[in-house]
């Protein structure tokens, strides 16, 4: 099968296309024939060398943590899918930017998204939702989300405001329309959050969920009053003496049935910055390597 590979660390020059051996699925997994893959910070990090002590690879190999196609292999013990199901999800931290990708978790892909849409909505769906489980009830409540425009931030938006709560997320300025569209109300990060807020949320934030690591995090405690009712996906550095709850992604096949039903009720649409084919891998992991993605980037197969 055609792959990306790279065979050594180092940065996007190391990205090749080429043919591979075609991996098969072990118990509990399944094979997809894939259509499209996303392409999430991780790619870049693992790919880099610099997170190789957290996540150590055996090389070369294939980018890619999701992705979304149609099944051709079912593994042992796999029940509720069959051969020719059109379903998105997640496999190792490595393997999906290829013709054939091994899943261990999934979940129908909605009619209503397109092949792009749904290999933006793996990861950033398990990881958003998980980092807003550990907020509590959503409902009633106000919420900040820090980086609202990445991929992670703007699956929160939508999937916040379907749970019932008023968003208000930070982003760049040039990413306030977007914000805004995902049902948030758009401020600038940085210097004079606690005053923004003050005024765009009179009555208080009740809650915040942390997606850019970006050092406000003990910004973020004071502003909801209790390091309890902040998470983040991304500073594991300043969580630990803040007391912050770091909320890590799960290949956990509910949390993707949850996103498609979202999905399908038109309450959740990954947003797609860029689609590149597979030979353009180097490009799009330069383009998200900026750290300033408009919801997803996402390869097509
Ligand atoms: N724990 C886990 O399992 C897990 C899972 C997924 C991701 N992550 C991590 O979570 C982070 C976000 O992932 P992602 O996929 O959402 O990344 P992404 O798509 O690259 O988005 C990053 C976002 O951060 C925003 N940003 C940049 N500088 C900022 C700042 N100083 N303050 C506030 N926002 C800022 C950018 O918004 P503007 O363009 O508006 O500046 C951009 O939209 C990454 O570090 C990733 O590695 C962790």
């Amino acid at each position: 099968m055609r792959a990306v590979h790279y065979h050594e660390y180092g940065g996007v020059e190391t990205l090749v296309v080429e043919q591979v051996p075609e991996p098969h699925p072990g118990p509990g997994e399944i094979r997809v024939r894939v259509a499209a893959a996303g392409v999430n910070p991780v790619d870049w990090k693992v790919r880099a060398g610099t997170v190789r002590e957290l996540l150590p690879l055996d090389l070369p190999a294939i980018p890619g943590r999701d992705a979304v196609g149609v099944v051709d292999e079912i593994g042992e013990g796999v029940q509720g899918v069959r051969v020719g199901d059109r379903v998105f999800g997640l496999g190792g931290v490595t393997g999906a930017t290829a013709e054939l990708a091994v899943l261990s978790a999934w979940a129908p892909a909605p009619s209503t998204w397109t092949d792009e849409e749904a290999a933006g909505a793996g990861l950033a769906s398990v990881t958003a939702m998980g980092g807003l489980k550990a907020l509590g009830p959503l409902r009633g409540r106000t919420l900040l989300v820090e980086g609202a425009a990445g991929g992670v931030g703007s699956a929160a938006v939508e999937i916040a405001v379907a749970r019932g709560a008023t968003v208000i997320g930070t982003a760049s300025e040039r990413n306030h329309e977007f914000v805004t569209s995902l049902g948030a109300v758009p401020t600038t990060y940085g210097t004079g959050l606690a005053e923004r807020l003050a005024t765009l949320a009179p009555n208080g934030v009740d809650i915040a969920l942390d997606t850019a690591a970006s050092g406000s995090l003990a910004d973020l405690v004071a502003i909801v009053g209790d390091p309890a009712r902040v998470s983040t996906i991304a500073d594991h550095t300043n969580a630990q003496h803040l007391n912050v709850r770091v909320v890590n992604a799960e290949n956990d096949s509910t949390l993707l049935a949850e996103a498609g039903e979202l999905g399908l009720q038109g309450r959740y649409t990954p947003r797609i910055e860029r689609a590149y084919p597979l030979e353009q891998i180097a490009a799009a992991h330069a383009y998200a390597e900026r750290g300033h993605t408009q919801g997803k980037i996402v390869i097509r197969i």
